[in-house]
């Protein structure tokens, strides 16, 4: 028996995949959750349909209402306390959270990141490694901190190139191995197993 459920946000801007895959882990009763919601910051992401088609109530604020950041911030913040938010998974959102918001949900949000952190941060995470002749690169979840890609990292999977690899294939490997570890991932942490203990990260 699984007891006391989150309630999950998950954060997306764009096409929405590893929502997706999150979602139906979520519809099939395998990761502990009460309730879950789309936040978005994109008026017309591909992702928002997708909320639609597995009915999960999606909220969409507008950047450009907000003088600043921190007011934006501040605004997703005060949203999700009405909705009783808890934790929040990360899945292609495009906005770097303000220190401020970080802080608030301390070690409750994690992130998503298509390389082998610390390799290849940033926006262009695949292309960069394909770019780059890398032979390896795969996929981290990691707690969100302060500093954007370098939160403790929960779980890796590598992702070999191989010689007749397009960036394309590769692409396409790495949502692939996405889809599969994220779910399992935040299962786990849902469950109360995953640890964190300075910058190392224990699965119990
Ligand atoms: C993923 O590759 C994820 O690692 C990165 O953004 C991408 C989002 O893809 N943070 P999708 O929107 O889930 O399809």
């Amino acid at each position: 028996m699984m007891k006391n459920k989150n309630n999950l946000a998950i954060f997306a801007s764009g096409r929405g995949s590893n929502f997706e895959a999150l979602v139906q882990e979520i519809k099939k009763g395998k990761i502990n959750v009460a309730k879950c919601v789309l936040f978005t910051d994109k008026k017309d992401s591909l992702v928002r349909q997708r909320a639609k088609k597995y009915g999960v109530k999606d909220i969409f604020i507008d950047p450009v209402r907000f003088k600043d950041k921190k007011e934006f911030d501040q605004e997703v913040i005060d949203t999700l306390d009405k909705e009783k938010i808890k934790v929040i998974a990360l899945a292609g959102y495009m906005r770097i959270l303000s220190p401020f918001f970080v802080k608030y949900f301390e070690n409750k949000i994690l992130n998503i990141h298509p390389s082998l952190l610390p390799s290849f941060a940033g926006n262009n995470a695949i292309e960069d490694a394909f770019n780059y002749g890398a032979k390896v690169t795969g996929v981290t979840i990691h707690f969100v901190s302060e500093e954007v890609d370098q939160g403790p990292i929960i779980a890796q999977r590598p992702v070999g190139i191989k010689d007749k690899m397009s960036l394309e294939d590769l692409r396409k490997k790495i949502h692939e191995t996405e889809h599969k570890l994220y779910p399992q991932i935040l299962k786990l942490f849902l469950e109360n197993k995953i640890k964190l203990e300075g910058r190392h990260v224990k699965i119990t």
